[in-house]
């Protein structure tokens, strides 16, 4: 193994052949199941391009209707579950909370079909998960802040229900409009960490819930999904801080410091914008007056963006009007990053599901610059 194989963070290494997705920089485009994520988003709502993730192809009317009804008849989780969120310290992250629900729930799935890896028993176990997500992420928040759980209304449709367990009453039309074509550009991005570590976990012949679990783990870190607390608690501390006429020297405060700005730069996009993050940027103006802050923050984002972009020729990823987006929504800060997984939840099934249908293990290699040639003494060092 030579060092010219060797790339830190597995920069531009292919992991896998897949059909799901693709970020082709080249185009500015995400490519999902064929289609521009972005007209995705645009024009159709959340369940639809799950299914279109989870499925590969669109849903005639008849196929979208009856994939709503399953998922809201299987919306409601155990009420064990209800019973574990209120054993849990209330000083639990509301995302290790998600992770611990989940690896909770799989206990409740029957045994035959748990263990078996087949693309029919997958997709049962991935549209319970995609319908229980929901449940799970709220109501492990509300336990934890004392606050009544509110049951899915299985009347309601999917995001509409999402909602309603958030706010504890339906919403209305334009946060419900918000709230799903945010939920649609988390959906599926190709092979970010979260979406990798749930395919290397199934790669062992792991199960679906185990996958998933990783993939909350990994979703929760600052430099991936949980960029979109950082993000908000950036804006907010800039705020306190003197608001607007002290934007600018605050961030380049931070820049000097070596800080990330959390919210900025990509892996993939590196010099480019995100495209989910330039669709939804046109959505801040239209909900700052939700909040009362909402015109000052929407004004400090915009000189972050600027600075950034001067300083440090960075564009913001999706994770910077989303934190904005959420706030104006009226959305708890620790809920973001649950909910960015909730969605993500159709992306994994689908990561797992193409995993599992033509498995191979990962298994990469390492440069070793440990030592070598030491021996041990003759005789056992500690009493034993
Ligand atoms: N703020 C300040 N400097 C940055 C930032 C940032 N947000 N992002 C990259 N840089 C600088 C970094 O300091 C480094 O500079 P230098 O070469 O002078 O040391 C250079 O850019 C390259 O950074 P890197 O960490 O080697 O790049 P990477 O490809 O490993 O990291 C990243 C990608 C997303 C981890 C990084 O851009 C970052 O930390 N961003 C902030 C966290 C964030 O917003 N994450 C969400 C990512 S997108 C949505 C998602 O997946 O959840």
């Amino acid at each position: 193994m030579t060092s010219e194989t060797f790339s830190p963070g597995l920069d531009g290494v292919i992991a896998t052949d897949t059909k799901i997705s693709l970020l082709d920089t080249d185009v500015e485009m995400i490519i999902v199941r064929g289609y521009d994520l972005i007209e995705l988003a645009q024009n159709l709502n959340y369940t639809d391009v799950a299914y279109l993730v989870i499925y590969g192809r669109l849903p005639t009317e008849a196929q979208g209707r009856e994939f709503c009804e399953t998922l809201a008849e299987q919306a409601e989780i155990p009420d064990e579950l209800y019973r574990l969120f209120e054993l849990m310290p209330k000083s639990t992250v509301a995302m290790d909370a998600l992770r611990t629900g989940i690896s909770f729930l799989a206990g409740f799935e029957d045994p035959d079909l748990l263990n078996d890896n087949s693309h029919e028993a997958n997709l049962k176990k991935g549209l319970k998960l995609l319908a229980q997500v929901p449940a799970l992420a709220v109501n492990s928040y509300r336990a934890l802040n004392d606050m009544p759980f509110v049951r899915p209304d299985q009347s309601l449709g999917y995001m509409e229900n999402f909602m309603y367990m958030l706010r504890g009453e339906k919403p209305d039309a334009v946060s419900l409009d918000a709230f799903d074509r945010i939920h649609m550009c988390y959906i599926e991005h190709e092979m970010p960490n979260s979406t990798f570590a749930a395919r290397v976990i199934a790669s062992t012949l792991a199960d679906m819930y185990g996958a998933m679990v990783g993939a909350v783990a990994s979703l929760k870190g600052r430099l991936h999904g949980g960029a979109n607390e950082a993000a908000i608690e950036f804006l907010l501390d800039i705020l306190k801080e003197g608001g607007p006429p002290r934007a600018e020297a605050y961030v380049m405060e931070k820049l000097e410091a070596r800080a990330r700005i959390m919210g900025f730069g990509h892996r993939v996009y590196m010099k480019k914008y995100d495209p989910r993050a330039k669709f939804l940027m046109e959505y801040i103006p239209r909900l700052a007056d939700r909040v009362p802050d909402g015109e000052e923050l929407a004004s400090i984002y915009n000189t972050v963006e600027q600075v950034m972009f001067r300083e440090k020729a960075l564009y913001p990823n999706t994770d910077f009007p989303i934190g904005l987006l959420y706030y104006e929504l009226g959305i708890p800060i620790p809920l973001y990053t649950p909910i960015f997984l909730a969605s993500r939840t159709a992306g994994n099934v689908a990561h797992v599901l193409e995993q599992h249908d033509d498995n191979r293990l990962f298994r990469p290699r390492v440069i070793y610059s440990g030592a070598r040639d030491l021996h041990p003494p003759d005789k056992a060092i500690s009493p034993g």
